[in-house]
């Protein structure tokens, strides 16, 4: 039986990994902040799908939370088969309304928290010659938005990079850049949707279902969605400046500042 570790395992799209995995059959390590909702995911998958469901309680912006990532995906008397670094958030305000101190923490859980990770996780599957690593990174990464395009922007870099270096090392590297999916995301960045159309919104389970395609396909970047798939195709040909007048706007009306 293989071992699936899944970082922001509680809500959204992590959630909808861990459903997924499970439904396959694979054992889950769940990582999160929240203890009480962790427990209560684990003993729903393990009643529901019969899988291990390992609890990690870790907060990816401390670098406490991070080594004890590490160490669990070092483990090699219990490999983990696949990484999903999906833990993230989106902050309330654009650049220089936000504190530099939550833009900090925002490149430590995007960036530092996926380098350490998919470092901890790729040493022990390059030995054994088998493994995967999924980022989960934006469209957004293809847009000037602000330090959270920045940071997925680092993160398909990063992961397209490294998938190259380890070509034919029997592990595989994916960078997953969804679109709009509807999730806790918004919402607790204070970030008003009403702007966002109907038909830009995905669903995680589907988002979920097209990534693992693409993985198995040994794809290094899935835009799993034939309108985002288009929508990231424009973003090469149409100019920088207009780009960002549209994407600057579009998911980010904030409520009162804090
Ligand atoms: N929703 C979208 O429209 C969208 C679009 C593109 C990309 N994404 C990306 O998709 C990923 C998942 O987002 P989502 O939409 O599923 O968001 P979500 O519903 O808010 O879930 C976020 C998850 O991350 C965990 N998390 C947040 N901060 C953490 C920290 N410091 N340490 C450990 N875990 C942490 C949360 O659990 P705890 O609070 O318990 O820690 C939760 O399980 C993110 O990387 C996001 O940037 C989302």
């Amino acid at each position: 039986m293989t071992t699936a570790l899944i970082t922001g395992a509680t809500a959204g799209i992590g959630a909808a990994f861990a459903r997924r995995l499970a439904a396959d059959g694979h054992n889950l390590v769940l990582v999160a902040r929240d203890e009480k909702r962790l427990h209560e995911q684990a003993t729903e998958l393990h009643d529901r799908h019969g899988v291990e469901a390992e609890v990690l309680r870790a907060d990816l912006s401390e670098d406490a939370g991070i080594a004890a990532v590490e160490k669990r995906l070092a483990d090699r008397k219990h490999p983990v088969d696949l990484l999903v670094n999906n833990a993230g958030f989106g902050n309330k305000g654009s650049f220089l309304d936000v504190p530099m101190a939550d833009e900090l923490k925002m490149l430590k859980v995007h960036c530092e928290a996926v380098l350490r990770l998919t470092s901890a996780a790729v040493g022990v599957m390059r030995e054994r010659k088998r493994g995967g690593v999924v980022n989960v990174a934006s469209v957004a990464a293809f847009l000037p938005r602000g330090t959270y395009g920045a940071s997925k922007a680092w993160v398909v870099q990063f992961t397209q990079g490294a998938a190259r270096d380890l070509a034919g090392s029997g592990v595989r590297l994916m960078a997953l850049c969804p679109g709009f999916v509807r999730t806790e995301f918004h919402q607790r960045a204070g970030m008003g949707t009403d702007n966002v159309p109907g038909w830009m919104w995905l669903d995680a389970d589907r988002l979920v279902d097209a990534a693992l395609k693409d993985l198995a396909r040994g794809k290094s970047l899935s835009v799993p969605d034939p309108r985002y798939k288009a929508l990231t195709g424009l973003t090469k040909i149409v100019p920088r400046g207009a780009l960002g007048r549209v994407s600057s706007v579009s998911g980010r009306r904030y409520g009162p500042t804090r």
